[in-house]
């Protein structure tokens, strides 16, 4: 490919194209991919995103072949991850006077990653505009797309969404513009959204919401084909594929002593409920195990929880958990819950019994490997009753509710 495609007046693709099989996020990217960078080269030379740490020489020597790098005035930096915001370090040591424009969560993680805490930083806000001198960008945030300090710049003069890793497909390719697709890309398109958006999917409608209001003609993610035939059919498939799936099954079973572990399964119910999901709350004490089993098969997840006792659980619910080993569960998701004292041992024990049945089981360690969030707290435990907790405990349950609902 050209070191430098043009994409609209003044605006070009200068970005790098790995044709080789790209190890990523544990996966291999068969076809590999292209880091896709942009410079607008206006009165205020701005560059969006640049390329992978690898390139992030080669990247700076093209665009240095190019332009004068001193006369950079602005680069934006949509999303922090290395793929895109890797050649940061080496274009800032060459661009002098250019300022770094990003979101207020992006300049933190950048000074700390790449060291640039001497550089100016303009902060974004959401519908924040920016005058480059003969075209005007406007920003938005979109949180969790993939990443927490995500944003997408649009171009409000040439109707160019600038949207990073979201609308990107890997595919290595020296075309560019999906109209000039040897093959049909929609395929490629989908399996991208689904590995690196769809876990993030309420954040994938809040997205939408927001771009649904711009006139877009063309988008030009960060990877693989920029999108100028058929835009809307590609906006359109990340709203369908992000919708809610309806009617799924979730049972909350639990055992007692004193209401406290019965007040955090009413709360999980509601929150859950939020999300449109069909809720059955059952206190196993009072329950017939055979009766609790068939609910169990009919359900998508189970919420499994107790309160402590000397270090153990409470009532029942082991001689329900007993019987998980002899079922086929698999494809369903379970979650361990309960109130406690001081230690909580039995919401520990509840999540072993877990992991020891083809149940999938949600915990810290699934929702960082499927999420990428890092501050979500299950098992679910919860100090006596119920109070200081409650927001928490529903943000974590509507975590595990989109998990439910994918
Ligand atoms: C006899 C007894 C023993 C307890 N042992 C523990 C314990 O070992 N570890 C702990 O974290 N909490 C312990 N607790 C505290 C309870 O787990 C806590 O009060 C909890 O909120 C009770 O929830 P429940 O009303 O759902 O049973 C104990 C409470 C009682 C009454
Ligand atoms: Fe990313
Ligand atoms: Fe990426």
């Amino acid at each position: 490919m050209e070191s430098k495609i043009k994409i609209a007046n003044n605006s070009y693709w200068v970005g790098y194209v790995d044709d080789r099989k790209v190890l990523f996020h544990r996966l291999i990217l068969e076809k590999g991919t292209t880091y896709n960078s942009y410079l607008l080269d206006t009165e205020k030379p701005t560059i969006i995103d640049t390329v992978d740490i690898e390139f992030g020489r080669i990247f700076v020597e093209n665009l240095s072949n190019m332009m004068d790098l001193s006369k950079l005035e602005y680069v934006i930096i949509n999303h922090v991850e290395p793929d895109h915001a890797g050649g940061l370090p080496a274009l800032m040591a060459k661009a002098k006077n250019a300022k770094i424009v990003t979101t207020a969560l992006g300049a933190e993680e950048l000074k700390k990653m790449f060291k640039l805490h001497n550089r100016e930083y303009v902060i974004i806000h959401d519908g924040m505009t920016l005058d480059i001198g003969g075209k005007t960008l406007q920003f938005f945030e979109t949180p969790f797309l993939h990443t927490e300090e995500t944003m997408v710049t649009y171009c409000i003069e040439d109707q160019i969404l600038y949207p990073c890793d979201q609308f990107s497909t890997h595919i290595a390719n020296y075309e560019l513009f999906n109209d000039l697709a040897k093959e049909d890309i929609t395929e490629d398109f989908k399996v991208y959204y689904q590995l690196i958006m769809h876990p993030h999917r309420p954040y994938v409608q809040d997205m939408i919401k927001k771009i649904r209001k711009l006139d877009i003609k063309m988008i030009a993610p960060s990877h693989g084909y920029v999108l100028r035939e058929n835009v809307e059919k590609y906006i359109n498939a990340y709203d369908d594929m992000s919708r809610a799936k309806e009617g799924k099954k979730v049972a909350i079973l639990f055992s007692t002593m004193t209401g406290n572990t019965t007040k955090v399964a009413k709360l999980m119910a509601e929150a859950l409920e939020n999300k449109n999901i069909v809720t059955r709350i059952i206190n196993v004490d009072n329950a017939d195990v055979d009766a609790v089993v068939e609910v169990i098969k009919e359900s998508d997840g189970v919420f499994f929880g107790s309160s402590t006792r000397y270090a153990d659980m409470v009532g029942n619910l082991e001689t329900i958990l007993k019987q998980l080993k002899d079922l086929d569960l698999s494809g369903k998701f379970a979650v361990a819950f309960g109130s406690y004292g001081w230690s909580g041992e039995a919401i520990e024990v509840i999540n072993d019994y877990l992991k020891d049945t083809n149940l999938t089981v949600i915990d810290r360690s699934y929702i960082v490997k499927t999420t990428g969030m890092d501050d979500i707290q299950v098992p679910i435990r919860v100090k006596f009753k119920p109070e200081e907790e409650s927001q928490t405990l529903g943000r974590t349950v509507q975590a595990i509710g989109d998990i439910l609902v994918g």
